[in-house]
């Protein structure tokens, strides 16, 4: 893999480190991906699955969906990209990880700092009471009651038309205002206001690289595009910076 110049410079003497990352990150462990072909967006109409008004349409059809993803995520594991993520916490004085993925495997990996910005579809709460519902059977058909007050228990995912936990979106528009640089990594930067972060990475000064099979929407405004697989490009890369860090 040929990194250029510029980016091993900054890279070598950053201190402050961003990474952002969707759906292809976890594409080489299995999970499918939404918008490249055969992705999950090609096959369903996220307004029939992921949105509220969905839900309250028929209850047990999404949640049959979101149980379907859980037995998908359940029986994956974290691949290289993953554990290079995680390796570049101790290798950065400063390193966060922000996730747009709900597949909970950069916590499987070993990462700790991770900032989940579409939430996590391991947590469902109820929908009346607000409490979250621990420990489910995933191969439960109908949706679940919460136990405390009998409302509806929905998946912890942000869906279409709702707002992005407010702590982690401030926390990553913070993290890519202070970064030295930013990755952003396997996503399509098509969905907002995710896709703004490696651009506000960029107008702060950071050196913003995307890792992706193919240039995507927003790269023309940032320095450069990596193109592969981010397992392996990761993998190469915590390689370089294990022996070559400042
Ligand atoms: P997308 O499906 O939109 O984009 C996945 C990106 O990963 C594409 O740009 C692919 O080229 C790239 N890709 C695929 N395999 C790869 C690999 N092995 N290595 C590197 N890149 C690879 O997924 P996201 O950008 O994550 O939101 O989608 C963003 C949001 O849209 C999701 O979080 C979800 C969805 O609607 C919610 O559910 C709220």
């Amino acid at each position: 893999m040929n990194f250029s110049e510029s980016f091993i410079r900054r890279l070598k003497a950053a201190e402050n480190v961003t990474v952002l990352t969707g759906a292809g990150v976890s594409a080489e462990s299995g999970v499918p991906t939404f918008r490249d072909p055969g992705g999950i967006w090609e096959k369903f109409k996220p307004e029939q699955l992921a949105n509220f008004e969905a839900f309250m349409r028929d209850p047990d059809f999404v949640w049959n969906w979101y149980q379907h993803r859980r037995e998908i995520m359940r029986d994956v594991k974290p691949n290289a990209g993953h554990f290079a993520l995680a390796e570049m916490e101790s290798i950065f004085r400063n390193f966060n990880l922000i996730t747009q993925n709900i597949d909970n495997l950069h916590f499987r990996a070993g990462s700790k700092k991770v900032t989940e910005l579409h939430g996590n579809i391991e947590r469902n709460f109820c929908i009346s009471c607000r409490k979250f519902a621990e420990e489910i059977d995933i191969t439960e058909k109908k949706v679940l009651k919460c136990e405390s007050c009998g409302g509806l228990i929905r998946p912890d995912v942000v869906w279409f038309g709702e707002m992005l936990p407010m702590q982690a979106l401030q926390f990553s528009e913070q993290c890519a205002s202070n970064s030295d640089v930013f990755l952003s990594v396997g996503t399509s930067a098509e969905v907002y206001p995710a896709a703004m972060l490696p651009i506000i990475a960029k107008k702060a000064g950071a050196y913003v690289a995307e890792i992706n099979l193919n240039p995507t929407a927003i790269s023309w405004e940032l320095n450069e595009t990596i193109c592969g697989k981010s397992g392996e490009v990761l993998s190469e890369l915590v390689n370089y910076l294990k022996e070559n860090k400042n």
